[in-house]
């Protein structure tokens, strides 16, 4: 029996990560600030599949509150996936939104799921094992299509899990990046918007149970809306393809003056 750690439990993506990780035979930690959601799932969870369940009442953006969940990726019973997915957007753009609200976000998105993995690696590393799912966004890809720094954060989980899995990949630790479009949960109602006027919006359990899927191939990389795995595929490559350019210690051609 594993345990995995979701942050964002108590209702939208994590609550069916929850469920899903408990039919699978996970034992929980289910972090939220609703502490009535959170105990009313791990209730259900238990008694439906027999997994122990545990509830931390966390507001993440609070350093010491998320500390509480570090000392339990570090103490207790070793916490063997960590699902980062606690996360919030911003509908205003970014003249008409307070800088104290940016910093919310940044706490929440970036801060919070970076030390949250901080915390949990050293363990996985001395078992040779473990694995972190980090929810991104395609607005990460599309900050485009959004406004404000939402698309930055979700940007910033995407460059974050490649960086963890170059640095730890060859040392047992899986990290996926999910890259979700609109997804039906309360993100939307949370964010002043009305998710039946987006066009395309998946439900939540379809969008887990496809990011589960990737999971189980090991994929760096999970965007369940996506068609074309190979658009993603010659994306990367593109990428990839530029690397030895950086490494020239002469400016182009093109910037000579
Ligand atoms: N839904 C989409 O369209 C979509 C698309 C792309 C990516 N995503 C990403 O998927 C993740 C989950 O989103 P969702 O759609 O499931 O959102 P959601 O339905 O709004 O749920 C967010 C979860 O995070 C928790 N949370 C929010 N603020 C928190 C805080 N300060 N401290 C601790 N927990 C907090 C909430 O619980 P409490 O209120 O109880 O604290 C809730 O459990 C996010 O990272 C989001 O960016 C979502």
């Amino acid at each position: 029996m594993t345990t995995a750690l979701v942050t964002g439990a108590s209702t939208g993506i994590g609550a069916v990560y929850a469920d899903r990780l408990a039919a699978r035979g996970h034992d929980l930690v289910l972090v939220a600030r609703d502490t009535g959601r959170l105990d009313a799932l791990a209730a259900r969870l238990a008694a439906e599949h027999g997994v122990k369940t545990q509830v931390i009442t966390a507001d993440l953006t609070d350093p010491a509150q998320l500390a509480g969940v570090q000392d339990r990726l570090r103490g207790g019973s070793p916490v063997d996936l960590l699902i980062n997915n606690a996360g919030a957007t911003l509908s205003d753009g970014f003249d008409g939104v307070d800088g104290a609200r940016l910093e919310w976000l940044i706490r929440l998105n970036v801060t919070a799921p970076t030390l949250l993995a901080h915390a949990v690696i050293p363990g996985m590393l001395a078992r040779g094992a473990g694995a972190i799912v980090n929810l991104s966004s395609v607005i990460g890809l599309a900050p485009e299509i959004s406004t404000g720094i939402y698309g930055a954060t979700k940007a910033y989980m995407l460059t974050f899990s490649h960086a963890l899995t170059a640095e730890f990949g060859e040392k047992g630790i899986y990290v996926q990046a999910v890259l979700p479009a609109a997804t039906r949960t309360e993100i939307w109602e949370r964010s002043g918007r009305d998710v039946n006027q987006i066009p395309g919006v998946m439900e939540v359990d379809d969008l887990v149970d496809a990011a589960l899927v990737g999971f189980d191939r090991r994929e760096a990389v999970t965007i369940p809306p996506l068609p074309d795995a190979a658009s993603w595929e010659a994306f990367e490559a593109a990428r990839h393809a530029m690397l030895p350019g950086f490494r020239n210690s002469t400016p182009a051609a093109r910037y000579r003056v």
